[in-house]
C-alpha cells in the first residue's frame, strides 16, 4: 500500500514524479505529496485526495529542480490530513522522506527523538523515521572513506528500526544524491540513459525505461549523480542485474473505457489466451508448465498440495482445490495466508505449497509462503508480476501472463488464477488416473474458455439493466455449489468492495442452517445454479427463498430449465465444461458488481478504504 517515486535526472522532476504517481494510484489515494530539492531548499506539495489534486496545486505554482520525491498515501497512523501525508520533513528541515510500510517501533523512537529536541508536526510512523534519519546524519561525521553521509545516515536509522520500508530518502546538505532502501515492501530502480528512477512497481518507471533493477529485502540503494550502488544490509556492495520490463505503457491506459475495472473485464478472453499460450503439449492431452523445478517425479511423490492465498485468490485457490481433488484425486487444502502464517498447523511431510497472488507483494501472502519454506517445504507460486517479491521468492512457479491489473477490484488476474488452476488439475490428472481421452477432451474444452467468455459478455446490456433495479439494495447473498461456491464468494466480495453493498456468500444448502433468517423482500439472492448432477438440489434451495419472498437473480447455463416464475431475473451463460464453468461463471458477477457501482455512484476504480497491494499486515 502506498506509491512512491523518486527522481533523479536531467528532466524536471515534478512532471515525471506526478506521473509516476498517477500510474501508482490504485497502491493507495487517500492524499499525495512531492517534495523537489532545488537551489539548496526543499519545496514541498502536499493535499488530502487524488494525485490529481497536487496537480492541480503545481499548476499554478510549479516546483522546479531535477530531483524529488513523491507519494500517494494509503493511511496507516494517522487520519488522512494534509499534515499526514507525505513527504515529511524532519524538524531541523535537513531530511526529506517517503515511506510505504509500517514503523512497528515508531512510538520507543519518537520518546527518543522528543529528549533529543526534535519535534513532530504530524502523526506519522514516517516522520519518526525521517527525524531518525536527521537525528544520524547530524550526530555522525562524514564517512572517513568518504562515502556518503546521507546513506551512512539511512543506514544506521534502518538498524533501529521494526516493520516494513519501501523508503527514498534526500538530503538537504546532499544535494546530487538520493537513497533508497526496502524491506517487506516493493522497490525497483528504473535505470534510464541519463536518470534513476526509484519507484514502487514498474508502472511507474516504463514510461522513462525498461531496463529496472528489482531490489531485495534489506538492500540500499545510493544515488549520486547519474550513478548508483546497491549494498546490502551488511554493507557489502551489491552487484546489479538489470533486467527488462517486458510491459509497455500502453498496457496501463484507459483507453475508451469509463473504468480500468470494466477494461480489464473486457480484456478477459485475450488474457486467458495469453496465459494458455505455448502452455499445452504437442499431443494435446495434457498441459506444460516451465517454471516449476520439479521434475514429474517429484510432482507425482507429493500427497497432498496446500494452497495459501488472500482476498480474491484465495478464491481462485479453492476453485483449484476442487478440480484438483476431482480430477487429479490428490487431497487439497486451502487457507487464508493471514491465518496460516500464525496457526502452525501440522503438515504432512510430501506436501506441495501454492501462493497465489496477482501482485506477488501482498504481505500475507509472502509471510505464508516464507514461513512454509521456512519449514523445509518448497512453493510454488501463482503469480501475474514479474520481478516480484513472490516471484523471486518462490521455489518455481506459473505466471499468469494477463498484463498489469490496475482495478482494485481484480477480474482478469481472478480468471486466469482459475485457467492455471484448471490448466494444473490437468497436468496433475494426467500424470495419474486422468485418460489420454478425457485429457484431450479436457484440452479442447479449456481452448474454449476465451470464446465462451467472449460469449458470456455480450449479456453485459442486459446484465447492466438488472443492475439498475438492483442497485437500490443493501443486503444481498451470493450462493453457489461446488466449484462454484467460491464463484459465490468472488461475487459477493466483488459487490462489497467496489458498492459498498453489505453482501454474503453461502454454499446454496446451508442457507436453512441460518442465513435464511436474513431472507425478505428487501435481500435479494444471486444463485449460481449450472445444469449439473446437483442442479434439482439447488433448484429446491431457490424454492425455499421464493417461499420467503426473497428477490432471486439466476445465473444458470443453455439449455437448463429452471421452473416457470422461480427466478425475477435469468442470465443465462454458455454451457460448458465444469473446469471453464466457473471462469465463465465469474463474468455475470463481475458485470453485476461493476454496473450496480456505477448506479450507486461509487468510485470502482478507486474502492474506498481500500488499495490494490496490501504490502501492510
Ligand atoms: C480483489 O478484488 C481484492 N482487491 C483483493 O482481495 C486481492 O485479491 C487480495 O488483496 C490479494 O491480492 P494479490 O492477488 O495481489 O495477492
Amino acid at each position: 500500500m502506498c506509491g512512491i517515486v523518486g527522481y533523479v535526472g536531467k528532466a524536471k522532476a515534478a512532471p515525471i514524479i506526478i506521473d509516476g504517481l498517477k500510474r501508482l494510484e490504485y497502491r493507495g489515494y487517500d492524499s499525495a505529496g512531492i517534495a523537489v530539492l532545488h537551489q539548496g531548499s526543499f519545496h514541498v506539495a502536499k493535499e488530502v485526495g487524488r494525485v490529481a489534486a497536487v496537480q492541480h496545486t503545481l499548476a499554478s505554482s510549479p516546483l522546479e529542480g531535477t530531483r524529488g520525491i513523491g507519494h500517494t498515501r494509503w493511511a496507516t497512523h494517522g487520519g488522512v490530513t494534509r499534515e499526514n501525508a507525505h513527504p515529511h520533513l524532519s524538524s531541523d528541515g535537513k531530511i526529506a522522506l517517503i515511506h510505504n510500510g509500517v514503523i512497528e517501533n515508531y512510538a520507543a523512537i519518537k520518546k527518543f527523538l522528543l529528549t533529543k529536541g526534535y519535534t513532530f508536526a504530524s502523526e506519522t510512523d514516517t516522520e519518526v523515521l525521517c527525524n531518525l534519519v536527521a537525528y544520524h546524519f547530524e550526530k555522525e561525521p562524514a564517512p572517513a572513506d568518504g562515502g556518503s553521509r546521507l546513506l551512512d545516515a539511512v543506514r544506521k536509522t534502518l538498524l533501529h528500526v521494526q516493520g516494513t520500508y519501501g523508503i527514498c530518502v534526500l538530503g538537504l546538505d546532499c544535494p546530487d544524491e538520493l537513497v533508497a532502501a526496502r524491506q517487506g515492501s516493493p522497490l525497483i530502480l528504473g535505470v534510464g540513459p541519463d536518470e534513476l528512477v526509484v519507484a514502487s512497481d514498474v508502472a511507474a518507471l516504463v514510461s522513462r525505461t525498461q531496463n529496472v533493477v528489482y531490489l531485495k529485502d534489506g538492500e540500499l540503494v545510493a544515488i549520486s549523480g547519474n550513478t548508483f550502488q546497491i549494498t546490502n544490509r551488511d554493507d557489502v556492495g551489491v552487484d546489479p542485474v538489470i533486467d527488462q520490463v517486458t510491459w509497455k505503457v500502453e498496457d496501463s491506459e484507459l483507453g475508451d473505457f469509463e473504468h480500468y475495472m470494466l477494461k480489464e473485464i473486457f480484456e478477459q478472453p485475450v488474457a486467458l489466451e495469453n496465459a494458455m499460450r505455448g502452455r499445452f503439449s504437442a499431443d494435446e492431452s495434457t498441459a506444460n508448465f516451465g517454471g516449476l523445478n520439479l521434475t514429474p517425479n517429484e510432482l507425482r511423490g507429493m500427497g497432498r498440495f496446500m494452497f495459501c492465498a488472500c482476498g480474491t485468490a484465495l478464491h481462485a485457490g479453492m476453485v483449484t482445490e476442487h478440480l484438483i481433488e476431482r480430477f487429479a484425486r490428490v487431497p487439497v487444502e486451502c487457507d487464508h495466508a493471514s491465518e496460516f502464517r500464525y496457526r502452525n498447523s501440522p503438515l504432512f511431510t510430501n506436501t506441495l505449497f501454492f501462493v497465489v497472488s496477482q501482485s506477488g507483494e501482498t504481505i500475507d501472502t509472502l509471510a505464508a509462503m516464507r514461513e512454509a519454506q521456512r519449514k523445509g517445504f518448497k512453493v510454488l507460486a501463482i503469480n501475474n508480476v514479474v520481478g516480484s517479491t513472490i516471484a523471486r521468492e518462490a521455489d518455481g512457479g506459473i505466471y499468469q501472463h494477463v498484463g498489469p491489473e490496475i482495478g482494485v477490484a481484480s477480474t482478469k488476474a481472478f480468471t486466469s488464477q482459475l485457467l492455471i488452476g484448471a490448466m494444473l488439475a490437468l497436468y496433475l490428472g494426467r500424470m495419474r488416473d486422468m485418460s489420454v481421452r478425457d485429457g484431450t477432451e479436457y484440452v479442447a474444452a479449456l481452448k474454449q474458455a476465451p470464446d465462451l467468455v467472449r460469449e458470456a459478455l455480450e449479456q453485459a446490456p442486459q446484465i447492466e439493466e438488472i443492475a439498475q433495479r438492483y442497485a437500490r439494495y443493501e443486503d444481498m447473498l451470493f450462493l453457489g455449489r461446488l466449484e462454484l461456491f467460491p464463484i459465490a464468494l468472488e461475487g459477493a466480495l466483488k459487490l462489497k468492495e467496489i458498492s459498498y453493498i453489505h453482501a454474503e456468500a453461502y454454499p446454496a444448502a446451508e442457507m436453512k442452517h441460518g442465513p435464511i433468517a436474513l431472507i425478505n423482500p428487501e435481500c435479494p439472492s444471486v444463485f449460481l445454479v449450472p445444469q449439473n448432477e446437483i442442479f434439482n438440489k439447488v433448484i429446491s434451495s431457490m424454492q425455499e427463498i421464493k417461499a420467503r419472498g426473497g428477490p432471486i437473480i439466476a445465473i444458470t447455463t443453455a439449455g437448463a430449465e429452471l421452473p416457470e416464475g422461480l427466478a425475477d431475473e435469468v442470465i443465462t451463460i454458455p454451457a460448458c465444461h465444469e473446469a471453464v464453468l466457473p471462469i465463465v461463471a465469474t463474468i455475470p458477477m463481475q458485470l453485476l458488481s461493476y454496473y450496480i457501482a456505477v448506479a450507486r455512484g461509487c468510485d470502482v476504480d478507486k474502492p474506498r478504504n481500500l488499495a490494490k497491494s496490501v504490502t501492510v499486515e
